[in-house]
């Protein structure tokens, strides 16, 4: 969480930075501020989104060709004007921004206190400026010498950059479980969180890797070292990404623009890997695995969020399919448990941003086991991505709405290949069924477009139940993980409480609640136990509760007993997860919008979760 971005070069920076944040709000949005350095250190910040800054700083003089910016999402410290970053050194000399936690800070705040130090803020970033400050004057070292000291007696994770008003010309920035790129233009670097900032500029760029430090200095070569004192060679790479990606595109919200996009993305999430025609799959990023997994006595997937849904729906789909005894863990219970784990365990982590802090702390203990550690991630060169043995990019494009949309489908369809070709390589599925698993994948993308075109339905449905108070998803099989998604989206967007359940758990307590103000979602598309939601679904009614039923196109007789239906395409049952949760993205997306809320920046939310 939290977008930092800085630019040194020969234009203005204060533009960059402020289009910079707007590129990286979605990680944090509760405050904001500028650094800018042109003979004084200015150092504008606000609470509120990036709008306010800009409102705030309207008028003032905001030049420098060197600066550095910052979005919150508050870890320490209430969302204040004061807590906002950039953050001073006492001299006023240093300025910094930082993205993660510093878990030793109130330690060192103590010892810096009794050394004459005083706190203006409640952060812990105010802290290791004045460590940086502290350092540099007691050791009479110059600014990076001291960083890297500093950076030494810092414990927990940190995206930092410095500034000082004497070094006019560098900008110093290190990182350490929080994301770091840097931009390489024409006399210009850029730095950010993320690559979102930099791609209007050019496509050169360097990841710093954990306890790298980069030494940027205007009209010279990066130099880039370990905290160590190490040198390290940068290594450029080339952004596939694409401006268009990253603007709304005529949609009122990222998040709806990213609805429409699915039929899209769950293409490119399968494109040159299967052929149906031929019967082939190629999954490039694990074929040098497929024989670990055929071996495997156990996969575990570590997640979080959305995420972590798709690892159940992959539950039923490697268990089914490849007959692999699957576990799904939520990755911030998995690190802390000591989890049994075995050498010849595969360990999945799923993650859109790849940067997840729960996430990435899960994989590292299953690697330190010796665990094979298996990426699914949506951000190409993300820290996950790069940390694991090997993986599969779900290529949705970046997802800029909190609310997770095409990275789910997009997961959902590169984990059913996935468990379809170990599936084969295993030999535990019928050609038949194996050809047929194929064809229905080419479909999906065709058939989530059908799904999209009841949208206006979906928002007449919204209107209807926008005032309720609670809601309740309902799903079996397959499904059940997608009303867990669908409670999901709803919560988190709308406000308003909503619960996923397995269908058949109703009756076991959830059904106390049922009453006439009681929406009731149910997922009825399942062929298996079709009887069986039907008789859910007539225990809900029985006790006055509305139902919104997801069916199967020519669905007649929950229709008739359901208060609405909404109609999918027929799939194979293995692939309706796919299909069924896009009204529920519709619903929460259109409840959302007309309860007023913020539906891409919810509140207290944030895109890419990096602290615990
Ligand atoms: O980037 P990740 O997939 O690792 O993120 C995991 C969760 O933080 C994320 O899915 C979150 O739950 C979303 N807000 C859901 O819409």
């Amino acid at each position: 969480m939290c977008g930092i971005v800085a630019y040194i070069g020969e234009k203005q920076a204060y533009p960059i930075l402020i289009k910079g944040l707007q590129r990286l709000e979605y990680r944090g949005y509760d405050s904001a501020g500028v650094a800018l350095l042109n003979g004084q250190l200015n150092i504008y910040k606000c609470k509120g989104k990036v709008s306010d800054l800009k409102a705030h700083v309207n008028g003032t003089v905001k030049e420098g060709t060197l600066g550095m910016g910052h979005t919150r999402w508050a870890t320490h410290g209430a969302p204040n004007d004061i807590n906002a970053h950039p953050h001073l050194s006492e001299s006023k000399n240093l300025a910094i921004i930082h993205n993660g936690i510093i878990e030793n800070y109130a330690s060192l705040k103590e010892a810096l206190i009794q050394r004459g130090f005083s706190f203006k803020t409640e952060t812990d970033t105010e802290v290791l400026i004045n460590l940086i400050e502290d350092i540099k004057q007691k050791e009479q070292v110059d600014l990076e010498h001291a960083v890297r000291i500093a950076l030494n007696q810092v414990v927990g994770a940190y995206a930092i950059v410095v500034m000082s008003k004497d070094n006019p010309d560098t900008l110093i920035a290190a990182k350490k479980s929080s994301p770091l790129v840097i931009g390489i233009g024409q006399d210009e670097y850029f730095l950010a969180s993320d690559a979102t900032p930099i791609i209007e500029y050019t496509k050169n760029v360097v990841y710093l890797e954990d306890e790298e430090m980069a030494i940027i200095t205007r009209g010279e070569d990066i130099v880039m070292k370990t905290i160590q004192n190490q040198p390290v060679t940068p290594y450029i790479e080339e952004l596939q990404m694409n401006l268009e990606a990253l603007e709304k595109g005529g949609y009122d919200h990222f998040m709806l623009k990213e609805i429409f996009e699915q039929p899209q993305s769950i293409y490119d999430s399968l494109r040159g890997r299967m052929s149906s025609k031929e019967g082939t799959i190629l999954l490039g990023g694990i074929k040098d695995y497929v024989q670990k997994f055929v071996a495997a006595k156990r996969i575990i997937f570590i997640a979080c969020g959305t995420s972590w849904h798709s690892g159940l729906v992959a539950e039923y789909l490697f268990e089914d399919l490849a007959r692999i005894p699957v576990e799904v863990e939520y990755a911030s219970e998995f690190r802390y448990r000591n989890p049994v784990l075995y050498e010849d365990d595969i360990v999945i982590a799923i993650s859109q941003s790849g940067e997840t802090a729960d996430t990435l702390a899960a994989l590292e203990l299953a690697k330190s086991k010796g665990a094979t550690v298996i990426g699914i991630c949506n951000v190409v060169g993300s820290t996950i991505a790069r940390k694991t043995d090997a993986g599969c990019y779900t290529h949705a494009g970046p997802e800029i709405g909190v609310a997770s949309t095409k990275a789910f489908t997009a997961q959902l369809a590169v984990l059913s290949l996935m468990a379809l070709h170990i599936a084969q390589a295993r030999g535990s599925i019928t050609e038949s069924r194996y050809r047929g698993f194929l064809t229905a994948l080419a479909q999906i993308p065709k058939k989530v477009e059908e799904v999209l075109q009841q949208n206006d339905a979906i928002k007449a449905i919204a209107e209807k139940y926008k005032d309720a108070k609670n809601c309740l998803y309902l799903g079996r099989g397959y499904n059940f993980p997608v009303a867990l998604e669908g409670a999901l989206k709803f919560k988190e967007i709308t406000y308003v409480h909503a619960e996923g359940y397995p269908a058949a758990e109703m009756k076991h307590g959830p059904i106390a609640l049922i009453d006439e103000q009681m929406p009731v979602v149910v997922i009825a598309t399942n062929e298996s136990a079709y009887e069986k939601i039907v008789s859910n679904i007539q225990e809900v009614k029985a006790r006055k509760g509305n139902i919104i039923a997801i069916v199967t196109e020519g669905d007649t007789q929950i229709k008739a007993i359901a208060d609405f239906t909404i109609e999918i395409p027929h799939t194979i049952e293995e692939l309706t997860p796919i299909l069924s949760v896009v009204p529920l993205q519709l619903l929460a997306y259109h409840v959302a919008v007309m309860l007023g809320c913020h539906v891409d920046q919810p509140r207290n939310l944030a895109k890419s979760v990096t602290v615990e």
